[in-house]
């Protein structure tokens, strides 16, 4: 680090406690981002090299990286240079070499790393998302060996990258043993800067803390500044210092080394101070200031030599003025930096036009050589600056292309746009661009489409592969450019659901080839075209373009192009009700994927293979299939890439669904629960699958950050509304839980647009609460009331049905989840009519069957109640049993209560060991002062139900009696209690604590 630390830290004893808190809390396995802020010179740098060297007594592993200003000419310049940093020092060998060696991907971030593009095909973002994981996995390996302390400086310069990664960390962090602590001036962030959004969002998240740096107290100013001077200050001085300086550490450095050599009055602005202080430097030494500021805060010795026009010696005996005078510091081995930024601005600031394009142009030309363009990282992007910068337009053109490229390479999608619209921008000002850039207008606007679509701006691509689809014409020349725009902006339109548009595209990407001769970017088109065709009620269209995709992959030799249409066919058989054929197609597509290598295409087939087999009930298989692309997407670092969080549901939810819920469940709380993408809002909702079934805390930590993504992304909502229906239920609030599963179905339908087999599980819910409030409604004789809530029941299950025949696709079958739940439906349907008939729940158990573990047992808890009321107490007792073992082995705490609930009503027992507990009246010693203590247990059920206020009917219904017998036992309580009313002995009751409503619902 180029601070130089002089003399003790002083004042900052608070900020610095906070952030060794912090430290503690992240080595103790809560991972925590700090934001330490401040304006420029205050003290951040000052106070994270002490965190730092904390932290390394600490045992911490500590990664440094900075930006450079004006430079997002280099993308991740922090992170690189902090894993060039460490990689240069002792755990070079250690942890961190092997963590480096597992990811390639990273590697490409070191100098003099071979370059070369990561296998991706063309997946949009992938190349970033693979980058990001990488990060993401070698910081948790490190982690594992001890915890890491990772500062990114000066964060208002970042790339727009580099913005990226750190929310992404800052988001995915769980329980790695890491801290993130990053820096940024305040004064720097005007209104529209771009770091206030992400600081806005990074605040939100709960593991990040604020530490600002306010202005040092005068008293820790005189001790910083005493201890400078080495206590030869006179008080006089020392105060007008301290004055003048208000708070700020470097300003009253600098005023102290101005008030040493100057006599008479101290200038009053900074950038003056900083200025008179260059002044008194020989002219050869301002002269090397002014080409270093021109040059960057970083200055490679060699480049700011040949710019100074000095020879070798004069340029020495300037620079070691310079760094004697504190200006300059040494910096690595080829360069010096100046010893603050604000000294680069002010001289910057200070330089005449004129002279300030000239050095700009004499530095264009010195990194205008070949070698040096080849070599050394960023070069393009600055000759590309400095070529701006000194009006040498074709020069700023050709190497922005350059560096557009150079971005691509490092998976800094944002940057390569950036520099590719740049070089666009001056295409009509040079002569002969497509000579200076090696390529034609349309394919450099294909590059910046594609990159701009891989920066997550689908939008901006679209509309530059619309212009340049305008701008080739029909009859363009380059027909394969014309066809690869037109099948991107289908793919692209495809992810913003503008199908019909999509379909267009594709039909005239593929009309821009010939047949003959095959190529793969013919058979390419011929693909998306099928995919775009599938959101057609017709199947034929798409089923002919996914085999002539097929048959142009084959003759064009393209294997993953074939792949993938493979895996489009096989979604169309299923379409058909061909299941077999279905898993066949896919479970080859995912065969060929995998030998050819395309990660993008081989995952899209696990996922379909995986989620076909956990539709048909075949678990094991599901669960191994979703769990081999998981850990290859984990190897690519795509487990949150399209596809890569797909895999990883299914593969908890294969867990889920056969009852290995320990698994299930650390699978689920890997699930991040400060949602801020649609992936991980989905995966989120996913996780209350688990939450909800065993009633954890999580669940409602999950609903705060899930609500606000409902609006935006209608999967989430349809998963996980759904669940919050259940959970409702579960906690005994039927309203809430029926109006969650109204909100579920109409997301699935606006998803899926019209009823699908996923609406059936919903519809189920909805009606499961319907039911039980009709039946509470019958208990009171409320028979409007039971009327309105049978015609909604009435109105739900036809929605299930239509969902279970799917309308849209005729020929489709239901797998056998579907169907379950379908056969819940029509149980909960039978209930909401006021029906019992064990034969509709016997049917659920029998569908799901026992590999279905949770859902089967939830299925016999129901069929236990009804056969209950059919006085078929030795089955019911049965069936209770088993459904009980199954929910104490996985933990499906509130199904484990809503048996005993049925066992207490029901007289029934709810464990197979010796006869459950109890007696039939309570005796012992609290007997005297208990006024309930003559009562049996089923008077006090009796008792329990009276108390919150129901009739005789009511309370016969829920304890299978009759009426009748409710009130023998209505009479009886009141003579034990010697209560002359109901409310007298509702109110003893109370008293005692009992009344409290029975769970119910699930
Ligand atoms: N609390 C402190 N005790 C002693 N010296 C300090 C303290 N804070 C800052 N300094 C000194 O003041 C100078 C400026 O501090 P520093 O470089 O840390 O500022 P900064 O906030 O990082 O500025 P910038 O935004 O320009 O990066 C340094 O020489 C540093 O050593
Ligand atoms: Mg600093």
């Amino acid at each position: 680090m180029t601070v130089a630390v002089r003399g003790p830290l002083v004042g900052r004893r608070a900020e610095f406690g906070r952030l060794r808190a912090l430290l503690r809390d992240a080595a103790a396995g809560s991972p925590v981002v700090a934001l330490v802020s401040g304006d420029a010179g205050v003290g951040k740098t000052r106070l994270v090299a002490e965190l730092s060297a904390q932290a390394r007594l600490d045992g911490f592993t500590v990664l440094t990286g900075r930006c450079a200003e004006l430079a997002d000419t280099v993308p991740y310049l922090p992170l690189a240079d902090a894993l060039r940093e460490a990689a240069a020092g002792p755990l070079a060998s250690g942890p961190l070499a092997d963590a480096l060696a597992d990811r390639p991907v990273l590697s490409r971030l070191l100098p003099d790393a071979p370059g070369g593009q990561p296998a991706g095909a063309d997946t949009p973002g992938f190349a970033q998302q693979q980058l990001f994981g990488a990060v993401l996995g070698m910081l948790s390996d490190l982690a594992e060996a001890s915890p890491v302390l990772l500062i990114l400086e000066d964060l208002h310069w970042a790339d727009r990258s580099t913005r990226d990664l750190v929310t992404f960390l800052s988001r995915v962090l769980h329980r790695e043993r890491l801290a993130i602590v990053v820096t940024y001036r305040t004064d720097d962030l005007h209104r529209r800067h771009p770091l206030r959004p992400v600081l806005a969002e990074l605040s939100r998240l709960p593991s990040v803390t604020t530490v600002a740096l306010g202005p040092l107290t005068p008293s820790a100013m005189a001790e910083h500044l005493t201890s400078l001077s080495g206590g030869m200050l006179d008080a006089e001085v020392l105060d007008s210092v301290i004055t003048r300086a208000e708070g700020n550490a470097y300003y009253a450095e600098e005023l102290l080394a101005a008030a040493s050599t100057c006599v008479g009055e101290l200038p009053a602005r900074l950038a003056d101070l900083l200025l008179a202080r260059t002044e008194r430097l020989s002219p050869a030494a301002q002269q090397v200031l002014r080409v270093a500021a021109v040059t960057g805060r970083r200055v490679d010795d060699e480049l700011a030599r040949q710019a100074s026009g000095l020879a070798a010696p004069e340029y020495d005996d300037a620079v070691r003025e310079a760094v004697a005078h504190q200006l300059l510091v040494p910096d690595g081995e080829r360069g010096y930096a100046f010893r603050h930024a604000l000294l680069r601005e002010a001289i910057y600031a200070d330089l005449l036009p004129g002279e300030r394009t000239r050095l700009h142009g004499r530095l264009a030309e010195l990194l205008a050589d070949e070698r040096r363009l080849a070599e050394v990282r960023g070069t393009a992007a600055e000759l590309a600056r400095h070529s701006l910068a000194s009006h040498e337009i074709p020069r700023a053109f050709a190497a922005s292309v350059e560096a557009g490229k150079e971005a691509d390479r490092l998976a800094a999608p944002a940057e390569a746009h950036r520099h590719y619209d740049q070089a666009l921008s001056l295409w009509d000002r040079v002569k002969d661009p497509e000579k200076l850039s090696g390529m034609t207008r349309g394919k450099l606007a294909f590059e910046s489409a594609n990159s701009a679509a891989a920066s997550g701006d689908i939008i901006r691509a679209v509309q530059i592969l619309r212009r340049l689809i305008e701008f080739l014409g029909d009859g363009s020349a380059d027909r394969k450019l014309r066809c690869r725009a037109g099948e991107r902006l289908a793919y692209f339109l495809l992810d913003l659901d503008e199908d019909e548009a999509a379909i267009a595209a594709a039909e005239a990407a593929v009309a821009a080839l010939p047949q003959e001769p095959p190529t793969w970017q013919r058979a390419r088109a011929l693909g998306t075209h099928a995919r775009a065709l599938l959101t057609m009620k017709d199947e034929a269209p798409a089923r002919a373009q996914a085999q002539s995709a097929l048959a142009a992959a084959r003759a064009a030799a393209a294997p993953w192009v074939e792949a993938d249409a493979l895996v489009t066919l096989g979604q169309l058989s299923e379409l058909d009700g061909r299941i077999e054929e279905a898993i066949d197609l896919f479970t080859r597509a995912h065969q060929q994927a995998l030998r050819e290598t395309v990660l993008d295409v081989e995952l899209r087939a696990a996922f379909q293979l995986a989620r076909v087999q956990l539709e048909w009930g075949d678990l094991d298989a599901a669960s191994s299939t979703a769990h081999h692309g998981v850990l290859r997407a984990e190897e690519a670092g795509l487990v949150l890439a399209p596809y890569g969080y797909d895999l990883q549901y299914l593969h908890y939810l294969a867990h889920y669904a056969a009852g290995e819920w320990d698994h299930a469940q650390s699978l689920a709380d890997g699930f991040v629960t400060r949602v801020a993408s649609p992936a991980e809002a989905r995966l989120s909702a996913m996780a209350l699958f688990i939450d909800v079934a065993r009633d954890r805390p999580a669940v409602a930590e999950r609903q705060t950050w899930l609500r606000s993504f409902f609006a935006k992304d209608r999967f989430a909502e349809y998963i996980g509304r759904g669940l919050l229906a259940e959970h409702a239920l579960w906690r005994g609030d039927q309203e809430t839980a029926a109006a969650e599963a109204e909100a579920t179905v109409r997301a699935i339908e606006a998803y899926d647009r019209g009823f699908s087999p996923p609406v059936i599980r919903p519809a189920a819910v909805g009606l499961c609460a319907l039911a039980d409030l009709a039946w509470q409604a019958r208990a009171a004789g409320d028979a409007a009331r039971v009327e309105a809530l049978v015609q909604s029941a009435s109105d739900l299950v036809e929605i299930a049905r239509e969902g279970a025949a799917f309308p849209a696709r005729p020929k489709s079958v239901l797998g056998v989840d579907g169907r379950g739940w379908l056969a819940r439906a029509e149980a909960e349907w039978h209930r909401a009519q006021g029906g019992n008939d064990p034969g509709y729940w016997q049917a659920v158990v029998d569908v799901f069957g026992p590999g279905f573990v949770y859902e089967t047992a939830r299925s016999r808890w129901r069929l236990a109640e009804a056969l209950a009321a059919a006085s078929r107490r030795d089955e019911a007792q049965q069936e209770l049993l088993l459904a009980a073992e199954a929910a104490d082995r996985i933990g499906a705490t509130p199904l484990r209560a809503a048996l005993s609930d049925l066992a207490r009503r029901a007289r029934l027992a709810d464990r197979s060991a010796p006869a459950a507990a109890g007696s039939g009246s309570r005796t012992g010693g609290a007997a005297a002062r208990d006024p309930l203590a003559g009562l049996t247990e089923r008077e006090l059920e009796v008792l329990r139900l009276l108390a919150t206020g129901q009739t005789n009917k009511e309370i016969g219904a829920e304890l299978f009696i009759a009426p009748k017998t409710a009130s023998v036992h209505v009479s009886n309580i009141l003579g034990k209690l010697g209560a002359a009313s109901r409310t007298e002995a509702a109110a003893i009751a109370h008293a005692q604590g009992v009344g409290l409503p029975a769970r119910r619902g699930g």
